[in-house]
């Protein structure tokens, strides 16, 4: 095995406005000064592995810009292979973001170059996801990208596969099939069929197919289910400042966990401590911690 994780995903340049309240249809507020950190949900997760201490790659698609240079220079110094990132074919992703008072944030993504990323793409790294405990994947890349993941995932001896399906729509059939966990929050089960909250989400999506499901509850922890039973992991009580890319933090860390053999439950107990720590430092990416700074 030469990786612990491989995370085939986005990756954007996030602009960042801090605002007292968020402006209505039509209207203007004036925010903060301008904050460029670097994120997207492929980028944040393989980063919160390596940080960590997971062997990690990163399969997916940045421009030929500054934008995309910021993004490979936060991948590389937190020690992501980055050697199945591709250059070219279009603008960085960008997500322009608002945070307000109490750390909430609000997201519009122009996805951009992870637009381009193919199934292809995914096949000439196939040995890449096949050399890997865990593959994890997530919806700001071509549902056709992440279908040819579950494939490869599905296959026998390919690697356990973690969806994030944000932001949510509808997923094939043969998608939802392969997901070991399917990690969401309320709003996405509802969009892939739930109509229950918490654990009885978790229980209907597996009914729909998923192998095993987390839905993460914010500051109620998260619901684990699987064939074994359903069970509540609590949250760990912080101040937040910035929540975003808390939940990228959280799916990493129980994708590595699961990866090095953990059960579920420990795995996502582990995992609701790292994305408290994320919580309260500015930014995604830089606020992510060390394994050390987890135990502490
Ligand atoms: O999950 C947080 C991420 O969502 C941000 O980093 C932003 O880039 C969007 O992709
Ligand atoms: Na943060």
């Amino acid at each position: 095995m030469t990786h612990d994780l491989v995370v085939v995903g986005s990756a954007n340049a996030d602009l960042v406005v801090g605002v007292e309240r968020r402006p209505g249809a039509g209207e203007t507020v004036l925010g903060s000064d301008l904050a460029v950190h670097p994120g997207g949900k492929g980028a944040n997760q393989a980063v919160a592995a390596a940080r960590l201490g997971a062997r990690t790659a990163l399969v997916g698609r940045v421009g030929d810009d500054a934008h995309g240079r910021l993004l490979t220079a936060s991948l590389t110094d937190a020690g992501v292979d980055t050697a199945a990132l591709r250059v070219g074919g279009a603008p960085t992703g960008v997500a322009l973001i608002t945070v307000d008072p109490s750390g909430d944030n609000s997201i519009v993504v122009s996805p951009g170059a992870n637009s381009r990323l193919t199934p292809e793409d995914v096949r000439a790294s196939a040995d890449l996801l096949r050399s890997a405990a865990v593959v994890s994947t997530l919806l700001e890349v071509p549902v056709e990208t992440v279908a040819e993941v579950a494939r490869i995932a599905a296959a026998p001896g390919g690697p356990r596969l973690v969806l994030n399906p944000s932001p949510p729509r509808e997923l094939p059939r043969e998608v939802l099939a392969a997901c070991d966990p399917l990690v969401l929050n309320e709003h996405e089960a509802r969009v892939l069929g739930a109509t229950a909250a918490g654990r009885g989400a978790a229980e209907e999506l597996l009914r729909l197919g998923a192998r095993s499901v987390v839905v993460t509850l914010g500051a109620d922890g998260a619901v684990v289910a699987d064939a074994s039973g359903t069970a509540h992991v609590p949250s760990v009580k912080v101040d937040a400042v910035d929540t975003t890319g808390a939940g990228d933090a959280f799916t990493a860390a129980l994708a590595w966990r699961l990866g090095a053999g953990a059960a579920l439950r420990e795995a996502a107990a582990y995992a609701a401590r790292v994305g408290a720590v994320a919580v309260t430092r500015a930014g995604a990416q830089e606020s992510y911690p060390t394994a050390a700074e987890v135990s502490a």
